[in-house]
């Protein structure tokens, strides 16, 4: 039989990684929590309208790269790919607008686009992202943009570069997206399809267009910055200054544009130039027109989301240095029956509190029991025999020190869990045990 492979752009999260995962969703959650975000999950699929809707159908994503398909009832249905519409979606459906704002979410989230994949571009790939509702205030954009920033402090990535711009609301793109169509309109003939129908549609995509070809046309187009109205103009110097008093670096590039047509005013992306071409880490805006976009009342937004397989790539290439992976504390080696049945119920005992405890399940001969509970790298083991069991007393042994200590039967989690304290106190003095 051949063997069925994952799908292009797809990858598997090996065991071996599982820890480095775990670290770092942690650690973001950790964070938005003491910003306070509450986690939101929403499906994996969403109706297809939703994200025509919210992320425009004018840009990449809709036109080119959502799996859309039809489901058994003939309705359209898309695997997300972002989270935006869809927290904003449930925002409005369970009426989480309603009450004392802000609303502050945050979501671990798979998403799927079909793209050509490469070194940092999957079909799916993993965000972390928060939206925050209700504030048109500048400072929540300066507050936002600084949660980022510490997420990476977080991994010690301070390096990696902030920049930001504005573009603007409907009011003030009215007038610069006629500038573009003059602009674009005299290099008609050398851009690509796509963009040729963007000309008309929502000129802005053409600057985010991956054609080299339109990217150097582009490259001369007037900027966002010298069109912003006065309301957008001073909203941004606003959040610059806080950025300023913050101390946190940026540069403005007034050629931000994000990919998604929801964005209004501050837009900021984090990039990179450690993992590929594929550098922006975390990206993120202003959306004040999406909430009322899919049904709910006038509200201005925010968020951001950081692609976590960027991520990893960054603090790989970085070196990052991740906690390795816990080991058992205990691993119950038996010989016979009556000590298999003895170190199930040990283990447990201890697994219920707390502990990492193994005991073999291979039927291995004794060596290959304690060539295994090497392997794993348990703290401590304990050979169970008839004579043991008889004795009522068990040896516990140090694996790392080889002292053993004789723990009674009828007290062994309690005298198990003082070893493994005495153990930690030990190595959080940085003192070694030699016995
Ligand atoms: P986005 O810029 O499309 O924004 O994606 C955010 C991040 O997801 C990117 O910076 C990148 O790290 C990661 N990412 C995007 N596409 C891929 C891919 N094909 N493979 C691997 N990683 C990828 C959004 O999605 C917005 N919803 C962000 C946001 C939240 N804006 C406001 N709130």
């Amino acid at each position: 039989m051949t063997q069925v492979k994952a799908p292009r752009g797809t990858q598997d999260m090996l065991p071996a990684d599982a820890h480095k995962w775990e670290t770092i969703e942690t650690t973001l959650l950790n964070l938005a929590k003491c910003y306070g975000y509450s986690e939101l999950r929403t499906p994996v699929f969403e109706s297809t309208e939703l994200f025509e809707r919210g992320v425009g159908d004018a840009t990449d994503v809709v036109q080119k790269e959502m799996y859309t398909f039809e489901d058994k009832g003939g309705r359209s249905i898309t695997l997300r790919p972002e989270g935006t519409a869809g927290a904003v979606r449930a925002a409005v459906e369970h009426s989480l607008l309603n009450d004392a704002l802000p609303l502050k979410l945050c979501y671990l989230t798979s998403c799927y686009r079909y793209e050509k994949p490469q070194a940092g571009r999957l079909r799916e790939f993993h965000q972390f992202g928060v939206e925050c509702f209700g504030t048109g205030e500048p400072i929540a954009d300066a507050q936002l943009i600084v949660f980022a920033r510490r997420l990476f402090d977080c991994f010690s990535l301070h390096d990696i570069r902030l920049e930001i711009n504005s573009i603007g609301c409907p009011q003030c793109r009215k007038t610069y997206h006629a500038a573009l169509r003059e602009y674009f309109n005299a290099h008609k003939a050398a851009l690509c399809r796509t963009c040729n129908e963007r000309l008309e549609k929502n000129p802005m995509r053409i600057l985010d267009c991956k054609s080299p070809e339109c990217q150097k046309i582009a490259a001369g187009a007037p900027s966002i910055l010298d069109y912003l109205c006065e309301d957008c103009a001073a909203h941004f110097e606003r959040v610059k200054t806080y950025l300023d008093s913050s101390d946190i670096p940026y540069t403005v590039n007034p050629r931000i544009v994000r990919g998604l047509d929801y964005y209004t005013k501050t837009v900021f992306e984090f990039v990179c130039d450690d993992i590929g071409a594929q550098g922006t880490v975390l990206g993120g805006g202003r959306y004040d027109g999406l909430v009322e976009e899919l049904g709910g009342k006038p509200l201005p937004a925010l968020g951001f989301a950081m692609g976590l397989e960027r991520l990893l790539l960054l603090l790989e290439a970085k070196g990052f240095c991740f906690a390795p992976p816990a080991k058992p504390a205990v691993y119950f080696c038996t010989l016979g029956e009556k000590a298999r049945a003895l170190a199930l119920s040990l283990c447990d005992e201890l697994q219920l509190d707390g502990y990492g405890a193994e005991l073999d399940l291979m039927g291995r001969s004794l060596k290959a029991q304690m060539k295994y509970a090497n392997k794993l790298g348990a703290l401590f083991t304990v050979v169970i025999g008839d004579d043991d069991i008889a004795g009522g007393i068990l040896n516990v042994k140090n694996m790392q020190s080889g002292e053993v200590t004789q723990a009674p039967l009828d007290a062994f989690s309690e005298t198990f869990e003082n070893l493994v304290l005495q153990q930690t106190i030990l190595e959080d003095f940085g003192v070694e045990d030699n016995g």
